[in-house]
Order: C-alpha cells, then sequence, then structure tokens
C-alpha cells in the first residue's frame, strides 16, 4: 500500500455524477431542496458498510486501496432511495375494487360498504405468518431493484393485537433477511374493524389499553427492528385520520398515549377532508405528517414551520384518479421540507417504484427534480428519524446507494415507466448489477 493511501472494502469509481444529497443540518428545507450536492467525475469508498469518502474519481483512484471496485461506467450514483410511507405487508389483492372505482364507485364508498381496508385486513387476518412473509418478499425485492434501500413499513391490515403483532411479526422476519433498513409502524387505527362497526370508541380502547403496550412490549424486547436508530425509538404509531376512519379526538387519543410510551408519531392526514390533523401533528411533535391533499393554508403553513417533515404520496390520487394533489410548492415556499413516498397498498396504489413517485410530483405537485431527489432520499429519512443514517453520501452514513442507468440524474422522472436503476448497493453490498461493465 503506497504512502497517503487508506484502506476501504469498496469503491465505485467513473460515476458521471454523484448526488451527494449532504446536509448537515437537518432536513433540506425550502430552497436548499434545490440542491444535490453534486461531485462530477466522482467516485465513492466503503469501509464497514459506511461511506468512506466521496470525491473525484481520479482522486480516490490514487488515494484508496479497495479489496472490491465497482466500475460505474459514467453513470450517475446517487444515494439508495428512502420511501417512508407503504403498507407493504398485506395479503391478496384488490383489483376487483379498482374495477367498481374505474365504474364510478368511490374509494370511501367502497370502505364504508364494508370492502377498502377491511377487504385485506379478512385476508391477511387469515394468511400465515410465512404466507404473509412469501407475499410480501417480491414486493420488498422489486423495490429494492428499482434503488430503494430504506422502506417504512405500516401494520394495519390486523386490526386486532394478535394480527396486528402478526403484521409486525412479518417486518421483523424480512428484515432478518433485507440488506437494507425497514422501519415498522404501527397502524393499529388504520380503520374500524366490522366488528366495532358503531362502536368506534371501544375500539380505540382498545387500541390505547392493549394493543399499543402489546406493540411497545414486543418492540422492547427488541424483536421489531434490527436498526431502527431513532434516539429512544424503536417503533412509530401512525393514525388514520379521517371522516369515515378516526376523528380527531379519538387520533390525538391514541397517538398522546403512543407518545407516552415512547413511539415516534406518523399521521394520515387531510387525505379526503381536512379534520385538523395536521395542527394536531405538529402540536404533538409528529415526525411527519402524511398525505396533506387538502391542508387548508394556515395548517401549510405552521406544518412549514415546524420540526415535523410533510410527506407528500403522489401515487394515491394518482392511483385513485384524482385531481388534486399535496401543494408542495407551497410548503416549500413556506421554508417546508418535503418527503416523498409509495404509500404502496392494495386499495388506492400498488406502487413500488420511488422513481414513478418522482416522475408524478415533478408533474402534478410542479417540484423541480432536484426537489423531489431531496424528498425521495435525505428528507425521506429525516420523515424515519434516520436523518444521520441515510438518505445521502457522506462519510459515516449507511453505504446505500444507486447506480442509474443513465449518464444524469436529470433522466430520473423525465423517463418512467422502466427501472433507470442498473445497480443498488445496500450497507456496501453489491446487491443487483446485472448489466455493468466488468
Ligand atoms: O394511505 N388511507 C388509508 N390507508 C391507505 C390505503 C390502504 C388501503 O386501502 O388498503 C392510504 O392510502
Ligand atoms: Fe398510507
Amino acid at each position: 500500500m503506497g504512502e497517503g493511501t487508506v484502506r476501504a472494502d469498496l469503491l465505485i469509481y467513473n460515476a458521471s455524477q454523484v448526488l451527494t444529497l449532504a446536509s448537515p443540518g437537518g432536513p433540506k428545507r425550502g430552497t436548499a431542496m434545490g440542491d444535490l450536492g453534486i461531485v462530477p467525475h466522482g467516485a465513492v469508498a466503503v469501509l464497514d458498510e459506511q461511506v468512506l469518502a466521496v470525491g473525484p474519481s481520479n482522486e480516490l483512484r490514487g488515494s484508496v486501496q479497495a479489496r472490491h471496485s465497482l466500475d460505474a461506467g459514467g453513470q450517475a450514483v446517487l444515494p439508495g432511495f428512502v420511501d417512508p410511507h407503504t403498507h407493504l405487508v398485506w395479503a391478496g389483492d384488490r383489483a376487483d375494487e379498482f374495477e367498481r372505482r374505474l365504474a364510478g364507485a368511490s374509494y370511501m364508498e367502497i370502505m364504508a360498504a364494508g370492502g377498502g381496508i377491511m377487504n385485506t385486513v379478512r385476508r391477511t387476518r387469515a394468511s400465515s405468518l410465512e404466507d404473509l412473509v412469501a407475499q410480501t418478499r417480491p414486493r420488498l425485492e422489486r423495490m429494492l431493484a428499482h434503488g430503494t434501500t430504506t422502506v417504512e413499513i405500516k401494520t394495519g391490515y390486523g386490526l386486532n393485537t394478535h394480527h396486528e403483532l402478526k403484521q409486525l411479526e412479518a417486518i421483523r422476519c424480512l428484515q432478518a433477511e433485507f440488506r437494507g433498513t425497514l422501519v415498522p409502524t404501527f397502524l393499529g387505527a388504520h380503520a374500524i374493524p366490522a366488528e366495532y362497526q358503531g362502536h368506534a370508541d371501544e375500539y380505540v380502547d382498545r387500541v390505547v389499553e392493549q394493543m399499543l403496550p402489546a406493540v411497545a412490549g414486543q418492540a422492547q424486547r427488541g424483536s421489531v427492528s434490527r436498526r431502527n436508530r431513532v434516539p429512544g425509538v424503536s417503533i412509530f404509531c401512525d393514525v388514520f385520520c379521517e371522516d369515515g376512519a378516526f376523528t380527531l379526538e379519538q387520533s390525538r387519543r391514541i397517538l398522546e398515549a403512543a407518545k407516552a410510551l415512547g413511539f415516534g408519531l406518523k399521521i394520515h392526514v387531510d387525505e379526503f377532508k381536512p379534520l385538523g390533523g395536521t395542527r394536531l401533528a405538529v402540536e404533538l411533535g409528529a415526525v411527519s405528517a402524511d398525505h396533506l391533499v387538502c391542508t387548508p393554508p394556515d395548517e401549510v403553513e405552521l406544518l412549514a414551520r415546524s420540526g415535523t417533515i410533510a410527506v407528500a404520496l403522489p401515487g394515491t390520487p394518482f392511483g385513485l384518479g384524482h385531481r388534486e394533489y399535496t401543494p408542495a410548492r407551497e410548503i416549500i415556499k413556506a421554508g417546508g421540507a418535503v418527503a416523498l413516498a409509495t404509500d404502496c397498498n392494495p386499495g388506492t396504489c400498488w406502487c413500488e417504484s420511488m422513481q414513478f413517485v418522482i416522475a408524478l410530483a415533478c408533474r402534478y405537485m410542479s417540484m423541480t427534480l432536484a426537489e423531489a431527489i431531496s424528498a425521495a432520499t435525505i428528507n425521506a429519512a429525516h420523515a424515519l428519524g434516520l436523518g444521520d443514517e441515510v438518505g445521502s453520501l457522506e462519510p459515516g452514513k449507511r453505504a446505500d446507494l444507486a447506480v442509474l442507468d443513465a449518464p444524469s440524474y436529470t433522466h430520473l422522472g423525465y423517463r418512467f415507466g422502466t427501472n433507470l436503476v442498473r445497480a443498488v448497493i445496500a450497507g456496501g453490498q453489491v446487491v443487483r448489477c446485472p448489466s455493468l461493465p466488468k
């Protein structure tokens, strides 16, 4: 080893550009979302699952002695995508409901008639743990193949203690085999289960008194997640705050109880009707407020000035054939931090690709491509409390990267419907590399 050289496990070199997304002071807010921190003709050195250095390719090739190297072939390199809102663990599908919606039924009408979320709850309750894991695995694999290396996964298709814990156990089993990072969220308040119809408050009692303590107990035993690094938080709690789901008061009750038990907080707010959930998210110090389609302007301002990340899910209005999207421009203009996620679920949005979400955000939310990429990486990491761990390529962060099949990030969003990721590195390991030059 020559003088002045350092050892590494892997050197990814000859990238046309490395998008670092460096953001040492926290999430990217307002105009900072437009800065991708690009290193032209770049390279990334990896040691012990972490980024060791990022710099010009010719410099790192001289200064780094790597056991393995990967020629990026003059293509662009960026952090692995972070998907901070999914409902990935479910059984079956709801293709029949899609046909009913095409024929004119609305999502909430189908739900009120016992379909929708309850349809998937019945299938999920009837599935064994093994079957649930087997049905979820290919979805997770497709996410990884599309460049996503960190995935949040909500429960919410069990809706009783036994089946909610089964969903969490499925996440744990998948984490044991997944090279990236999974973050669990308890969403016991996703719908009022059929057996509590007309007795919603009793179900809320059940969530607060039985389900939350049981889930906290399982999380404390360390059995849910391998690497949830939110200081002091090993799991999130989410509530679907919506007309036809949980009222503002019921949401508050559940989230306050969850907070007291040490859960980080997230809320589904303003997807169809504004109930004041965004204000509640800010008041309770939620890590994120998600959906935000019909959020009133005063709550947009409040959110933008708070530490709560605004998670937009443009795949959902797209999936429902709606025309209203999250007012991302207003949030960014007010200095807020926007993140993007797929919301992958069997009802409104079976989409596994953050690339497609970026394409939608640019078109229907008027985000610039740079803003959308910031939202799909570093800000999405902050929406999981993992801003110091993933979402950017900075020394000490987990070496999660995607090598594009394109010479510039400007091909993302512009091209859609095919996978523009040719290689994925998760925790420093090359997990997919079908056609890279040797
Ligand atoms: O985020 N809105 C509530 N939950 C999901 C949909 C879940 C489902 O329909 O199965 C969402 O869109
Ligand atoms: Fe959702």
